[in-house]
C-alpha cells in the first residue's frame, strides 16, 4: 500500500487482519498495522521492516516507490519482531543496503538471527544521517517499549518516526468508529504502560523540536494539531486521572457480587458520577479493564474470596495493574464470603506498595448475598468515593443557597501567638487570623475578638507582635496562649523572654519567624477588631513548617476525653458543652471559639 506522507517520504506498510491475539495477548477485532516507511532522497532510508507473514506485501511496496533505484538504508527504530522480522529478508533483495541502528540494536540482530549484518552503521544518541536533503537525527527512547528503542527526527520534513509511540491496535483499512484515543491507550497502557518515567523523558526531547507529523509503527499516521496526542501521552505517561467517573471491576461466581457490583453503580449514579464503567472480569477484554483502571481516578474492586485468597480473575487484574506501575488512585473494596472473607485483606495487602494508593471506608463486606447490614456499607462506600460528585449535584440542584461555616475552615490557616503588653505584663493569645494585605508597603491585618484581652491592649498601644508557629510546637504552647486569659493570669510569669525593638516578646522556640507591627488602621467588625498594621521588624528564625489549623488538629491537639458525656466539645481546646443542644451563640469559655467549632459527642 503505496502512499504520499510529504513529497518524498511514502508509507509501505501492511495490515494484518489474520493475527488472533496481537503480541500472543492483545485481542484486535480491526487487526493490526505494521507500519513502514521510505525516504526518497539522493540517499534513501527504509524505516523499519514489518511482521513475517508479510514479506512479499512489503518489499512489493518498497519496489513500487523505488522503482529502478535501489535504497542505501534500512533504519532499524525498535528490534521486536513485528517490526524487525523482514530485515535478513530485506538484506536479501538489496545486499548493498546499509543497516543503521545503535549497539543495543545490533546485539539483537546476532540473538535473532545469527548472521552478520554485511554493512552497518551503529550510532549513538543525538548523531544525524545526512540522505541529500533529508537530515536525520537519532534520539535514543529506551523502554518505549524495550531498551534499544529510537525515534528518528527528520528535520527538513518535521516528521518524528516515533517507533511503538503513538502507535494504536487497529489496521489502516479499517475506520475506526472510536476514533484515536480508545484503542491508543489500550495498546499504551497495555504495552507501554509500565514505562512512564521513560515515555517523560522522552517526551521532554521532544517539546523541544517541531514536529508536523508523527510517524508511528502502528496506526495511523498523525499530523496537523498534535497537541492532544501529546496531551494524552502526558497523562498517561504520567499515571494522571484522565476521565472524571469510577470504574467497578467484578467478579461473581452465583451473582450475590454481580448485584452489589451493579447496585454501587446505581447508587454512583444517583449521586451524580459523570460516568460509570462497570467490568465483569472474567469476561470482558482483560486488556480494556486495565486501561479503565488507569483511566479513571476512582475505581471498586467487588470480588469473592476464593481459596482462601481472591478469585483467580481478580488475582490477574490486580496482578496487571501492578506491573504497569499503578499509582494515583482512590479505592473502594466490596468483598464477599460465606464462611470466612478474605479478600479485602488480599487486595489491600497487593496493593499496598502502590503510590499514592488510597483505600477508602467502608470496606463492604457481604456475607453470602445482601443484606440491609450490606446495603448500608454500599450506600457509605458510594457516598465517600463519589463525595465531590454528590456535592456537585446538590449544588446545582439547590433551592436555597446552604450556610456550612465549615466550609471556611478549608481557607489554609496559620496558627499565631500574638504578643503584646499591657504597661504592667506580657501577654500572649493564639489566633489563626493573620493575613497579608500588601508588599509595598509591607501591610499585614490582624483580626482578634473583642472579648480577647489581647484586643483592648492592642488598640490602646497600637503594637504588638506575631508569633508564627511551626510544626514542632507542642499542644502545652495552645494551652499556655489558647486556654486562658490575660486578663486573669500572667501567661509568662517567671520565664525569662526576648524581645524585639517594639520591647514586646518573642517567643524563643516553637516558631520559624516573627513580625514586629504598628497599627495604622482599626476596623470594627463587630464581634471582632481587625488591626491593619505596618511591618516594622521581621526576621525568620528556622525553616521548619509553619502550623496550620489543620496540622494542629491532626497531630497536636490530644483527642479529648469526652468520657460518657453527653453533649458538645469544642474541636479547639477540647471544652465539653453538656447538654441535648447547643447554644447557637455560644462560646468556648476557654479558647473563646463559636458554635462552628463545636462537635456533637458520638
Ligand atoms: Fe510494535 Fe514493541 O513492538
Amino acid at each position: 500500500m503505496k502512499k504520499n506522507i510529504t513529497n518524498d517520504i511514502y508509507y509501505v506498510g501492511v495490515n494484518d487482519h489474520q493475527v488472533d491475539l496481537f503480541e500472543g495477548q492483545y485481542v484486535v477485532p480491526n487487526g493490526m498495522a505494521y507500519n513502514s516507511y521510505v525516504i526518497m532522497d539522493e540517499f534513501i532510508a527504509v524505516m523499519d521492516t514489518v511482521d513475517q507473514h508479510f514479506t512479499d506485501e512489503w518489499l512489493k511496496n518498497i519496489k513500487e516507490v523505488l522503482g529502478d533505484r535501489k535504497p542505501n538504508y534500512l533504519i532499524v527504530q525498535h528490534m521486536e519482531p513485528d517490526h524487525s522480522a523482514n530485515i535478513m529478508n530485506f538484506l536479501k533483495a538489496y545486499p548493498d543496503a546499509f543497516v543503521v541502528g545503535n549497539a543495543k540494536t545490533f546485539k539483537m540482530m546476532e540473538q535473532f538471527f545469527h548472521e552478520e549484518i554485511p554493512h552497518r552503521v551503529e550510532v549513538n544518541e543525538g548523531d544525524s544521517l545526512n540522505l541529500g536533503k533529508h537530515v536525520l537525527t537519532f534520539v535514543f527512547a529506551p523502554m518505549v517499549h524495550w531498551p534499544e528503542v529510537m525515534f528518528t527526527y527528520d528535520s527538513t520534513g518535521k516528521v518524528l518516526f516515533s517507533a511503538d509511540a503513538f502507535g494504536k491496535f487497529g489496521a489502516l483499512d479499517i475506520e475506526d468508529p472510536e476514533g484515536w484515543d480508545c484503542e491508543a491507550r489500550r495498546y499504551y497502557i497495555g504495552i507501554v504502560g509500565k514505562y512512564g518515567p521513560q515515555v517523560q523523558a522522552v517526551l521532554k526531547k521532544a517539546a523541544s523540536i517541531e514536529i508536523q507529523t508523527i510517524c508511528p509503527l502502528h496506526g495511523p499516521i498523525l499530523s496537523g494539531d498534535l497537541s492532544h496526542y501529546l496531551k494524552q501521552y502526558d497523562i498517561w505517561s504520567s499515571y494522571k486521572t484522565e476521565s472524571e467517573g469510577v470504574a467497578i471491576f467484578y467478579t461473581s461466581v452465583y451473582g450475590h457480587t454481580k448485584e452489589a457490583a451493579l447496585e454501587m453503580a446505581e447508587l454512583l449514579k444517583a449521586n451524580g458520577t459523570p460516568k460509570v464503567a462497570v467490568s465483569d472480569l472474567a469476561r470482558d477484554d482483560m486488556a480494556e479493564c486495565v486501561e479503565d483502571a488507569f483511566r479513571y481516578g476512582k475505581i471498586i474492586l467487588a470480588t469473592t474470596t476464593y481459596n482462601a485468597g481472591i478469585f483467580p480473575f481478580m488475582h490477574t487484574f490486580i496482578d496487571h495493574l501492578l506491573e504497569r506501575n499503578f499509582q494515583n488512585k482512590q479505592i473502594g473494596i466490596i468483598e464477599n464470603g460465606t464462611w470466612a472473607p478474605m479478600a479485602a485483606k488480599v487486595i489491600k495487602d497487593k496493593l499496598a506498595g502502590c503510590k499514592n494508593v488510597t483505600i477508602l471506608e467502608p470496606t463492604v463486606r457481604i456475607l453470602s448475598s445482601l443484606d440491609d447490614n450490606s446495603r448500608q456499607q454500599l450506600q457509605q462506600l458510594a457516598d465517600k468515593i463519589s463525595e465531590e460528585y454528590k456535592a456537585v449535584k446538590e449544588l446545582k440542584e439547590e433551592k436555597a443557597p446552604e450556610l456550612d461555616p465549615k466550609a471556611l475552615f478549608k481557607i489554609g490557616y496559620g496558627l499565631y501567638v500574638v504578643t503584646s503588653n499591657d504597661g504592667n505584663k506580657d501577654n500572649g493569645l493564639i489566633v489563626n487570623t493573620v493575613s497579608q494585605l500588601t508588599d509595598t508597603p509591607l501591610r499585614v491585618a490582624v483580626n482578634i475578638n473583642k472579648l480577647n484581652y489581647s484586643h483592648d491592649v492592642i488598640k490602646k498601644t497600637g503594637i504588638l507582635n506575631v508569633n508564627c508557629l511551626n510544626t514542632s510546637a507542642p499542644f502545652s504552647v495552645f494551652q499556655q496562649f489558647g486556654f486562658q486569659s490575660g486578663k486573669n493570669v500572667n501567661k509568662f510569669d517567671g520565664q525569662e523572654v526576648v524581645r524585639s525593638e517594639n520591647g514586646l516578646v518573642v517567643l524563643s522556640n516553637s516558631i520559624n519567624s516573627f513580625f514586629s507591627l504598628k497599627v495604622a488602621q482599626y476596623v470594627d467588625l463587630g464581634t471582632h477588631g481587625m488591626f491593619i498594621c505596618d511591618v516594622t521588624e521581621s526576621k525568620i528564625i528556622n525553616n521548619i513548617e509553619t502550623m496550620t489549623y489543620n496540622y494542629y488538629q491532626a497531630n497536636v491537639k490530644p483527642k479529648p476525653d469526652t468520657g460518657k458525656k453527653k453533649g458538645y466539645v469544642c474541636k479547639v481546646c477540647g471544652y465539653v458543652y453538656e447538654g441535648d443542644t447547643l447554644p447557637e451563640d455560644i462560646i468556648c469559655p476557654l479558647c473563646k471559639h463559636g458554635a462552628a467549632d463545636f462537635e456533637e459527642i458520638k
